[in-house]
C-alpha cells in the first residue's frame, strides 16, 4: 500500500499523517468514508451466522429491569422480535467468514497485521446499543447500514457501573456527539468513552485491532521457549569447589542462584529463537478456525492465493504462516513476503522459487491455507 497516497477512507489523510496525528491519539470523524457504501452481508446473513457453532456472537438487550446479555450461538427463535427496541446483537470476526468483509478489512493494511484483529458485525433495533463504555483497543466503526448516534468523550473517571453483565461506565460524559449515515466512519482510540445508540434499524461494522499484552506474551513466549530453548543448553551440573562450609544449611547458596540466572540467560540468548516464538505467536489462527484439508493437489504455476483465514508475516530471517515458522534467504525471502504483503503470487513468481520452497508452498495447499488464484 502507498502510505503517502490521500484516501477518501481517511478523509483525504494519507496513511502516513493518520497514523501520526490521529492513531493511538485521537478520534477522526469520516463522512463518506466509503461513498455508496452497501453492506454485503444483510441482516439475515448476520442472524444466520450468529446462530452458528465456533461463531463467537453475543445478545444485549436494555430491558427495563436492566441490561442483560447472553452469550452465542444464538438461535434465531431466542433473538426478539425486530419490532422490539433496544436491543442488539453482535457477530465477531465476520472478516474469517465471509469474503467480501474480509477484502473490506484488507483497506486497512496500513496498519501491521500484527496489530490488526477482526471485523465485528452489530445489528440493532431502535435505540439499541452496548451503552457507554471504552475499549481497550483502537477502532474504526464503519457505518454500514441505517443512522447511529455516536457521543464520545475522553474519559478521566473510568469506574463502571457495578452488578452489570456489561461493562458500563458509570458516569459517562460526552464532549461530542454525530450521527453517522452509511459509509461514514469513526475512529477511536484505546480508552476513548463512546455510546452509539441506533436510531432505527442500524448495522455497524467495527475494524478491530489488538495489541499483545505484557503478562500473556510473556506466558506465551517463555511457554514456547521452554519447549525450544535447550538445545543450545547442555547437561552441565552446579559446580562448587569454592562452597565453604555452613553453619546454617537451610540457606541456598547465592552462588546457585547466580547459576539459574545463567542458565535462563543461556537459554534466551539465542537471538532467533525469541523472534521465531514471536512470530508463531502473532500467526497462531484464532481459536474457532479450522482449515479444511484440499482434496486436489495444487499446481505450483496456478499462482497463489491465501485463504482468508490465515495469518502470514515475516521478520529479517523467517517467514511465519499459521503458527508456524520457517527459515528462508535471498530470493525465496523476497518473493515469501510478496505473498505475505499482497496475499497472492503469480505462478511465475512461485515457480521461481526453490525446490524446497515450493514444496512448501504444495503442503500449505494441501493444508488448505492457500489456493490457486481466482481466475476473473
Ligand atoms: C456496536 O457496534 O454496537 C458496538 C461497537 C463499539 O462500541 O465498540
Ligand atoms: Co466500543
Amino acid at each position: 500500500m502507498n502510505t503517502e497516497q490521500a484516501l477518501t477512507l481517511l478523509g483525504g489523510l494519507t496513511p502516513s499523517q493518520f497514523m501520526k496525528r490521529h492513531w493511538q491519539k485521537k478520534p477522526l470523524l469520516v463522512r463518506n468514508a466509503i461513498p455508496g457504501f452497501v453492506p454485503c452481508v444483510d441482516r439475515s446473513a448476520l442472524v444466520a451466522l450468529a446462530g452458528e457453532e465456533g461463531v463467537e456472537s453475543r445478545l444485549i438487550v436494555d430491558s427495563p429491569k436492566g441490561w442483560k446479555m447472553k452469550h452465542g450461538p444464538l438461535a434465531k427463535r431466542s433473538l426478539p422480535p425486530f419490532s422490539q427496541k433496544k436491543w442488539t446483537f453482535l457477530v465477531q470476526g465476520v472478516d474469517l467468514h465471509h469474503d467480501g468483509v474480509h477484502a473490506l478489512m484488507q483497506q486497512f493494511r496500513f496498519v501491521p497485521d500484527a496489530r490488526l484483529d477482526d471485523v465485528m458485525i452489530s445489528y440493532a433495533t431502535d435505540g439499541g446499543g452496548v451503552g457507554p463504555h471504552f475499549d481497550s483497543y483502537d477502532v474504526f466503526l464503519l457505518q454500514a447500514h441505517g443512522q447511529r448516534r455516536w457521543r464520545i468523550g475522553r474519559q478521566k473517571d473510568l469506574s463502571l457501573q457495578p452488578g452489570v453483565p456489561l461493562k458500563i461506565l458509570q458516569n459517562f460524559e460526552a464532549e461530542e456527539e454525530f450521527v453517522l449515515n452509511p459509509g461514514d466512519m469513526l475512529y477511536l482510540p484505546p480508552k476513548y468513552a463512546h455510546d452509539g445508540v441506533a436510531e432505527g434499524e442500524c448495522m455497524t461494522w467495527s475494524i478491530g485491532f489488538r495489541a499483545p499484552q505484557e503478562g500473556e506474551l510473556a506466558r506465551e513466549l517463555l511457554l514456547g521457549l521452554a519447549d525450544e530453548a535447550f538445545d543450545g543448553v547442555g547437561d552441565a551440573l552446579y559446580r562448587d569447589p569454592k562452597q565453604a562450609a555452613v553453619p546454617s544449611p537451610a540457606a541456598i547458596p547465592p552462588s546457585l542462584a547466580d547459576f539459574a540466572r545463567q542458565v535462563v540467560d543461556k537459554a534466551l540468548k539465542n537471538p532467533q529463537l525469541l523472534e521465531s516464538m514471536l512470530g508463531e505467536y502473532l500467526t497462531e489462527p484464532k481459536a474457532q478456525v479450522w482449515f479444511e484439508n484440499a482434496e486436489e493437489i495444487w499446481d505450483v504455476s496456478a499462482g497463489a492465493q491465501l485463504d482468508r483465514r490465515t495469518k502470514m508475516m515475516y521478520d529479517a530471517k523467517h517467514i511465519f504462516i499459521n503458527g508456524e515458522s520457517f527459515r528462508v534467504a535471498g530470493r525465496d525471502a523476497v518473493i515469501l513476503r510478496q505473498l505475505a504483503d499482497d496475499r497472492c503470487i503469480s505462478g511465475q513468481k512461485a515457480k521461481s522459487l526453490s525446490a524446497d520452497a515450493q514444496e512448501a508452498l504444495v503442503d500449505w495447499a494441501g493444508e488448505g491455507w492457500l489456493w490457486a488464484i481466482k481466475k476473473g
